[in-house]
């Protein structure tokens, strides 16, 4: 094989940043677009400068023996579902994040990953993130000695008018409903934050979490979580605010992160992800006395295009992806977990999750 023939399954919001890695990539034509709203396939077909078959059932894809791999852009509940039909379909998967929304049907997941011979992988944009990236490879060449504390920050707040995303009217109406979404944005959005500490430092053993639960059952906001890392002297704290009266800078989602790992020799700040809103370069070094900036790409976009790299490399060098269905339960359980902890007012081993 030396092109990867690829179906986007799911036209709405998020496809905007995850295609265009797939439509520069030498190695992969985008050869079909699925979605039941078959005016958005149409638009985004329109909208990339491509021909593609337009299917409205996601059966035709599977039907495709044209379609090599399938790219899961779709609301989180049809996940699993979609997940194992593709494998079983033999089509490559690359899935949208979260997994799932339940620890049973990531193990139905793991049982057909299990017995495919096509790979699977979750989309996990963060981790392709140039400034997320340069951490780790700063963490692993010992710069800061010792990780011992993970400061994250998620900060909502507004974006100025029309300088963000195009957001589908029904991308709230799914996520707003409790039969069909596992929580709210310490869920949707905390997967993230869980999957790079995970993938910075390691596996968590304990998870401890106070949750406001508003009206609306997506807004969880003023959130604070605790976690332990397992086997490490080291913890982290994952803040969630919302500032619905400030308006930051920003491109995509009006959402704004800032991470800190405090080590035994000094101190990474990863400054901005999704938004813009602080004016520092992306990636800052603290040594006690002497602070460095470090320039990288740091347009949100970069994550999703190297993890549509990644993917399309990986299939043609035969190689697994990251966020395999393992790593990918392991997150899931530790964001379930919080809910349990701040139900039940005690820390939760999120690997007692079944
Ligand atoms: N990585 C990130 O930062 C990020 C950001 C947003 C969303 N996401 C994830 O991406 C997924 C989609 O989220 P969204 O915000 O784009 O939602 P959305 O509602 O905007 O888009 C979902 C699209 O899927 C289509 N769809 C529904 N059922 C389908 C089916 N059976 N077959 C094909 N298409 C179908 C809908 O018509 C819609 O166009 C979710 O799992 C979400 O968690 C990730």
């Amino acid at each position: 094989m030396d092109k990867v023939r690829l179906a986007i399954v799911g036209c709405g919001t998020i496809s905007q940043l995850n295609a265009p890695g797939y439509l520069e990539h030498p190695a992969c034509d985008v050869v079909a677009l699925c979605d039941p709203v078959r005016e958005r396939a149409e638009l985004r077909a329109a909208q990339w400068g491509i021909a593609p078959k337009i299917y409205t059932s996601y059966e035709e894809v599977l039907d495709d023996s044209s379609v090599d791999a399938v790219e899961l852009l779709t609301p989180t509940y049809q996940h699993p579902q979609q997940i194992v039909g593709a494998l079983e379909a033999g089509k490559h998967v690359s899935c949208q994040k979260p997994v799932s929304t339940s620890v049973a049907e990531v193990e139905t997941i793991a049982a057909a990953v299990a017995r495919a011979t096509t790979k699977f992988r979750v989309t996990e944009n963060f981790l392709f993130y140039p400034p997320i990236v340069k951490a780790k490879e700063l963490l692993d060449a010992g710069v800061i000695g010792e990780p011992s504390m993970v400061r994250i920050r998620t900060v909502r707040a507004r974006l100025r008018e029309g300088s963000g995303l195009v957001i589908e009217p029904d991308a709230y109406t799914w996520r707003r409903d409790p039969e069909s979404n596992a929580g709210g944005l310490l869920y949707d959005d905390g997967w993230h934050k869980f999957a790079t500490a995970m993938w910075w430092i390691g596996d968590v053993d304990k998870v401890y979490a106070m949750v406001t639960k508003t009206d609306d059952f997506i807004v969880e906001a003023p959130s604070a979580i605790m976690w332990h890392f397992a086997g490490r002297n080291c913890l982290a704290t994952f803040e969630y605010a919302s500032a619905s009266e400030m308006t930051i800078r920003g491109r995509y989602y009006p959402v704004d992160e800032f991470f800190e790992i405090q080590g035994s020799k000094g101190a990474i700040w990863v400054t901005r992800c999704t938004g813009e809103m602080l004016d520092m370069p992306p990636v800052v070094i603290v040594k006690g006395t002497e602070t460095t900036g470090v320039q990288v790409p740091m347009d949100w976009l970069e994550g999703f295009s190297g993890s549509a790299r990644h993917f399309i490399d990986c299939i043609l060098k035969d190689e697994q992806p990251a966020m395999d269905v393992d790593f990918s339960r392991r997150v899931l359980q530790a964001a379930l977990a919080l809910y349990r902890s701040a139900e039940q007012d005690r820390p939760i081993d999120p690997r007692s999750f079944s």
